[in-house]
């Protein structure tokens, strides 16, 4: 492959058709290739060619300690990698840091007037409001006297925060990691239910709230939430004492939820005592767990995943210096949201690590029109910006011409979340960064603290709709289901596993060890008794092609998990709360593809005998159901009312059938169900009499629902 000193010249192949984003997702063909621009290599943190022999395996785990190094400890590590109980991995085992300590007082000495956070609210009348890493760490302090001292939260306790994107959001996630409190945060769109389960799953008898916060232009009640969820919580056997309530608005409550007295307290009130506190960082083992994050699996329960202290920061900080090429006078902007693990890690701890300044966004990217984002670029003058696939999507398609009409100019940009379609991708790089930036599409997940695959930025050519190869350290592969590893340019999907552990990969699942084992090292492990990493991959779950360059393009899940515009649901979870229902018997939920969101849940579900309820009450009551239980990211495309389900001789539902059915895709071999004339009466519920064209569909759709 040509160096990028060698080639600067963007080449393409162009496509002479012009087709639908939901046509793209379906037509792949192997794209050419696009060189990062010399401006940027110029002033890259990572330009050493040499960097993959540094991370190689012949200087596995120690390479490691290149991003254990950039951060400040209060006693160094005594060994880099424990591997003594696998594949429970021990990172930097003997060392001693605080999170807080590396993110906000060590920045002081240097930056103290520095802007760490930059909030800017969605109603574009609020002026953005910079908060200087001095400001970050009288607030810190002061809320952590009040964690400690009012809220009685001592270290190892674990917090439930649902809060939306506010300053006060990382303020008190870095205030419980000052104290070394476990922080677990819910993302402010899921419900009170789902925030009171997770609550209680982590036995969490703190709630921190904010009344209420601005999306598409109306101020919404958040605080009504937290009744629900301490409803849900005691539901589970967990008492929450405590709510501490921020107010959008300090002095204004903007929620119609009453505040229980004994339990409801204001925040801003409650820290007049507080004014000037000072509390020393805890300095925590690295081992010691830094916050859970709660994702979607197989089962209808979420998985807390939990993150450690010292290898987590490490690996973000790191990544965020490589990869995001995060300098300390860079204004950068992640428009994800912190309550999902993409802005733990890049919005909150790898930026402040490395003393950015990060930008923190309200709202809608559309709101009040698509050209916000850009608007709000120019305005704070940022230079790195990292969004997803379908938000991408959704600007392209309200404002194509939007970025041009403003002077933002970008020297990397991220996607991340979702397979990008090479048109979208093309959009982004020639609209958005218009010719001048890199771009890294980068492939992890929840459970991997940080980057996976993605190209290294003034190393790499960058190739539309693949991530790339590994980061340093990190060595993917991809096997069969034979466990046969499957070559670069097989030209087959196989699953997606990493060979070796990482700082940045979580500790376990909150409370379940073995469903931690199970899920993500029964499959490929070479020997159970074994104390060798290499016998022990890490099955991400991802469908994925690895082409002859040594590029991964990832296909999507090979799991019962949907991925609706980058969040992931697990069909159980939906399923579940669809039989909560009365009237429901049966539900089946199957992913269709949508030209946003990439991926949306439809769902199949039978009634009981005799119920008369009309479809359109049902279709009410399904979507009510899913809104209340897990929230209005789940919310289902159609609700199909079927009279049975398709299912094989065992009684089990054939989800794979319906996923067809919702996609005009192929439904296979159907001769082995117990029940093969369902099909065609399902196919004309839903496609109605006229027998359309079959589509080809992409590569996770053609797989849901199949027996491995
Ligand atoms: O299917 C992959 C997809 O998102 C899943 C992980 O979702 P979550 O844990 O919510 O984390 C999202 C942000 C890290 C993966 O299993 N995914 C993530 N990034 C990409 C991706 N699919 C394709 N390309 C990506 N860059």
């Amino acid at each position: 492959m040509a160096t990028p000193r060698q080639k600067l010249n963007t080449k393409e192949h162009k496509s002479k058709q012009k087709l639908t984003e939901a046509q793209i997702a379906v037509h792949w063909k192997e794209e050419g290739v696009f060189y990062p621009p010399k401006k940027f290599i110029e002033q890259a943190n990572l330009t050493d060619p040499k960097v993959m022999e540094r991370f190689s395996e012949k200087n596995f785990p120690k390479c490691f300690e290149e991003y254990a190094e950039m951060l400040s400890w209060y006693q160094r590590w005594k060994t880099v990698l424990d591997t003594s109980d696998p594949p429970f991995w021990k990172w930097f085992v003997g060392g001693k840091l605080n999170v807080c300590h590396n993110c906000v007082d060590r920045q002081l000495a240097k930056y103290k007037n520095k802007a760490a956070l930059i909030c800017v609210p969605e109603p574009e009348d609020e002026a953005p409001v910079a908060i200087t890493y001095q400001e970050l760490y009288s607030r810190v302090n002061e809320l952590a006297a009040l964690l400690r001292d009012f809220a009685g939260l001592k270290t190892g306790d674990r917090v439930t925060i649902h809060m939306p994107m506010i300053a006060e959001l990382p303020i008190t996630m870095l205030a419980c990691a000052r104290l070394g409190v476990v922080h677990s945060v819910v993302f402010g769109g899921f419900s009170g239910e789902a925030c009171g389960l997770r609550a209680a799953d982590s036995g969490s008898r703190v709630l921190v709230y904010a009344d209420s916060y601005y999306r598409s232009g109306k101020l919404a009640d958040h605080k009504a939430a937290a009744d629900l969820a301490i409803e849900a919580a005691k539901r589970e056997g967990q008492t929450i004492d405590k709510v501490l309530v921020w107010q959008r608005h300090p002095g204004k409550y903007g929620s119609a939820s009453p505040m229980v007295k004994g339990r409801d307290y204001f925040i801003n009130e409650v820290l007049k005592d507080f004014r000037g506190k000072r509390v020393e960082p805890v300095p925590m083992d690295a081992e010691a767990p830094l916050f859970l994050m709660y994702t979607s699996g197989t089962t209808g329960k979420p998985k807390g995943c939990q993150h450690r202290t010292g290898g987590y920061l490490a690996y973000v900080t790191g990544t965020s210096k490589y990869i995001q090429d995060i300098h300390p006078e860079d204004v950068y902007w992640c428009m994800a949201d912190i309550g999902w693990i993409t802005g733990h890690s890049y919005i909150v701890y790898g930026p402040l690590a490395l003393a950015a300044t990060s930008i923190i966004y309200e709202g809608i990217p559309i709101y009040p029109d698509a050209g916000r984002p850009w608007r709000i670029a120019e305005r704070l003058n940022v230079n790195i910006f990292h969004t997803s696939p379908t938000a991408i999507r959704m600007l392209r398609k309200a404002g194509p011409d939007e970025p041009k009409k403003y002077n933002c100019h970008f020297k990397h940009m991220t996607t991340v979340g979702e397979p990008i379609e090479p048109e979208v991708w093309k959009w982004y790089y020639n609209a958005v960064g218009k010719g001048e930036a890199v771009i890294v599409d980068t492939w992890w997940q929840t459970e991997n603290g940080g980057f996976l695959c993605s190209t290294k930025p003034a190393i790499d050519a960058m190739k539309p709709g693949s991530a790339g190869p590994g980061v340093p350290g990190i060595y993917p592969i991809i096997y069969d289901e034979n466990k046969q590893e499957m070559p670069a340019g097989s030209q087959k999907a196989g699953n997606i596993c990493i060979r070796n552990p990482w700082p940045g990969i979580f500790q376990t699942i909150w409370g379940d060890r073995d469903r931690f084992v199970r899920t993500y090292y029964q499959k490929y492990c070479k020997s159970p008794k074994s104390k060798d990493w290499r016998d022990w991959p890490y099955f991400a779950g991802d469908g994925a092609l690895l082409a002859k360059d040594g590029y991964f393009r990832i296909l999507g899940r090979v799991d019962d998990v949907i991925n609706v515009a980058g969040h992931r649901l697990g069909t159980k979870e939906l399923e579940s709360a669809c039989l909560t229902i009365p009237e429901v018997a049966e539900a089946a939920v199957v992913p269709v593809v949508d030209e946003i969101k990439g991926r949306v849940p439809e769902i199949y579900i039978s009634l009981k005998p005799g119920v008369t309820t009309s479809a359109k009450e049902m279709t009410e009551k399904v979507t009510h159901t899913i809104e209340t239980m897990i929230g209005k990211i789940a919310r289902p495309k159609t609700v199909q009312i079927v009279p049975d389900m398709p299912k094989t001789r065992s009684g089990k539902i054939m989800r794979r059938v319906l996923a067809a059915i919702s996609n005009r895709m192929d439904t296979g071999d159907i001769t082995t169900l117990a029940n093969s004339d369902i099909v065609e009466q399902i196919r004309e519920l839903v496609q109605g009499r006229a027998v359309l064209p079959l589509q080809e569909g992409p590569e996770d759709i053609k797989r849901f629902g199949q027996e491995p």
